[in-house]
């Protein structure tokens, strides 16, 4: 650890491992391993609370909030607050932030499953848009400010706008240009960046979505950052949002035993971004750069930046693209694990392969190389590029997704579901965005594209049944809104 970082709950990780190797700290809290490894072994080594570990017990919260308040400094954020829960809490905390149930939210229908999810928890009603699709790449591109000002026009009644930016696949709308909308209506901008924490720490990235003038961003701590896995942030400000609620948002969804660990990694992970940003992931870029250039020697091979695509791209994010080179992803991605190489995602069409500021010059050289050769062993005839299923929903809602919800529900065969009203979440995962979402009218299309994802090697998660030989529907008899089996 850098002894300059100004990450008070890291310093104070750090100190409670310095007093329990010497035996200073004899814990008589949770958790119950009490550190000892001779139990369930040595993955309890480093598992500090926060209350009673990073700080006594009524300490924990002023020791918490100070490191927050420190990052909302930073940031220029009225409120900040750090989260266990990954996006996932950042994202349902926001849902009960904004409105009541019954109010009307504008959603990006690309938005991950912990947004639809939420939606349901707070029982808001979405209008849905849609990002543009890229001809050349399949890709989605940014939610346009057009579209959300049309959209507000619409439904005069709307109470918050939640998109996602950047896109799983690196690309970003123009968070200004939707802000000045949104603005423009008196409505709160909500921005999913779970994978976008990086932004706006070097002059060849886009604005982080908070600098361009969101009123709430979410972002996981743990996937471009440094952070243990689970660490989030939420920044908002609040001149359109309530301070009170969403701290009474965040607290409702939040386990009221927090890891200290991951608290202190989210702490440490913004500092060194906050001292550090802009060389690492300087040297982030470059290294993304040079990997491009290999892969791009590879016939076929498409791997977009923000030179070949239109709109706010990720240039720290390394998407390869494999219709026109004929081979298969998800055997590329197998013949990857054998030679120990996992990626983030793989699909029949598209690999990303998540590169970190914590990858070095070697890791990086050594993946790219990996990738171009083997991508040549599974060479085949070449494919027309197709959008991924997940960014063409077009949603056609019967309910609103907490009735769908909590509606009775019943199996009905996967061919001859079309036309149904959806009763479940079934998505491909990643990248998480729902292809059958609860309350929407099922379409052939999303049948079959979930059939053909699952036949080509893709997880299909969620499902009730994971062969996809049912889905569940609602059961449209009359019958009042009940317990059903499953989400
Ligand atoms: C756009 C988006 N939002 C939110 C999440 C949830 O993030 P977390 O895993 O940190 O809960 C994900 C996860 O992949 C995501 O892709």
């Amino acid at each position: 650890m850098d002894p300059e970082l100004e990450a008070p709950l890291l310093r104070a990780w750090v100190d409670a491992q310095r007093r329990l190797a010497a035996g200073e700290l004899r814990a008589f809290t949770v958790p119950g391993h009490k550190h000892r490894r001779d139990l369930i072994g040595d993955l309890v080594a480093g598992d500090v609370p926060l209350y009673g570990g990073l700080a006594p017990i009524r300490d924990g919260d002023a020791l918490l909030r100070e490191a927050e308040g420190r990052t909302a400094e930073r940031w220029g954020a009225d409120w900040c607050r750090y989260s266990v829960g990954g996006s996932t809490h950042g994202n349902q905390a926001l849902t009960l932030a904004v409105g009541a149930p019954g109010d009307t939210v504008i959603v990006d229908r690309t938005c991950h499953r912990s947004l639809l999810l939420g939606l349901v928890l707070a029982g808001l009603r979405p209008i849905w848009v849609q990002p543009p699709i890229d001809d050349a790449t399949g890709l989605p591109l940014g939610i346009c400010a057009a579209t959300i000002a049309e959209s507000l026009a619409s439904h005069p009644d709307t109470r918050a706008v939640f998109v996602t930016s950047p896109s799983y696949v690196g690309t970003g709308a123009d968070v200004a240009a939707l802000n000045e909308v949104t603005r423009a209506a008196d409505v709160p901008l909500v921005v999913d960046a779970a994978w976008g924490a990086h932004l706006g720490s070097h002059p060849d990235l886009p604005l982080h979505p908070f600098t361009a003038g969101a009123d709430a961003v979410v972002t996981s701590a743990h996937k471009a950052l440094a952070a243990v896995n689970q660490g989030a942030v939420v920044l908002a400000r609040t001149d359109r949002l309530d301070a009170g609620r969403l701290d009474r948002a965040m607290e409702a969804t939040a386990t009221t035993s927090p890891s200290g660990t991951i608290l202190a990694s989210v702490d440490g992970s913004l500092a060194l971004l906050a001292q550090h940003g802009e060389e690492l992931i300087g040297a982030l870029l470059d290294r993304v750069r040079r990997a491009r250039a290999v892969l791009r020697k590879v016939p076929g091979v498409v791997v977009p930046d923000s030179t070949t695509l239109p709109g706010d791209f990720d240039d720290a994010k390394l998407v390869v693209l494999l219709a026109g080179a004929g081979a298969d992803g998800i055997a590329v991605d197998r013949d990857l694990a054998k030679q120990g190489f996992t990626l983030e995602m793989a699909d029949r069409d598209l690999l990303v392969p998540m590169v970190t500021l914590a990858d070095d010059d070697e890791a990086v050289a050594d993946l790219a190389e990996a990738l171009g050769s083997t991508i040549e062993r599974h060479r085949g005839v070449p494919r027309a590029t197709v959008a991924h299923a997940a960014w063409t929903v077009a949603a056609d809602a019967a309910l609103s997704p907490r009735d769908a919800f909590f509606a009775d529900r019943e199996p009905v065969a996967w061919d001859g579901a079309a036309g149904q009203v959806c009763a479940e979440v079934v998505a491909p995962y990643p990248p998480g965005v729902a292809v059958l979402a609860p309350g929407e009218r099922i379409t052939q299309g999303a049948l079959d594209a979930l059939r053909q994802a699952k036949a080509d090697g893709a997880r299909i998660a969620y499902a009730a049944d994971p062969t996809l030989a049912t889905v569940l529907v609602v059961r449209l008899d009359g019958s009042s809104p009940g317990v059903g089996t499953g989400p």
